[in-house]
């Protein structure tokens, strides 16, 4: 994690190395769902805040918040798999 202080911001960042052990993470493992090397942290940050403001999110919003990651080579199965998967951990008390 980062802190921008330096920049007169005060809001701390996160980076895909301080994703290390989380929850969605895991589950990109379990289902597969790396890509290449630039897209792939993109997908692991965009997921893991989407299930930090929507923890519930439906297949219609999951989708909706993926293509705001653009990969060209997938078609986001399992990814979504990924982030369902993260959800039903969350709903069985699992914490991100
Ligand atoms: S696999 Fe990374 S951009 Fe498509």
């Amino acid at each position: 994690m980062l802190n921008a202080s330096r920049r007169g911001c005060r809001k701390k960042i996160t980076t895909i190395e301080g994703l290390k052990g989380t929850l969605v993470q895991g589950a990109f493992i379990e289902k597969f769902a790396f890509q290449c090397g630039y897209c792939t942290p993109g997908f692991i940050i965009n997921c893991h805040t989407l299930l930090q403001k929507y923890p519930t999110a439906d297949d219609t919003v999951i989708k909706d918040w993926l293509e705001s990651n653009i990969c060209r080579c997938t078609g986001y199965q399992e990814i979504e798999e990924a982030v369902k998967a993260v959800q039903d951990q969350l709903k069985n008390g699992s914490r991100e």
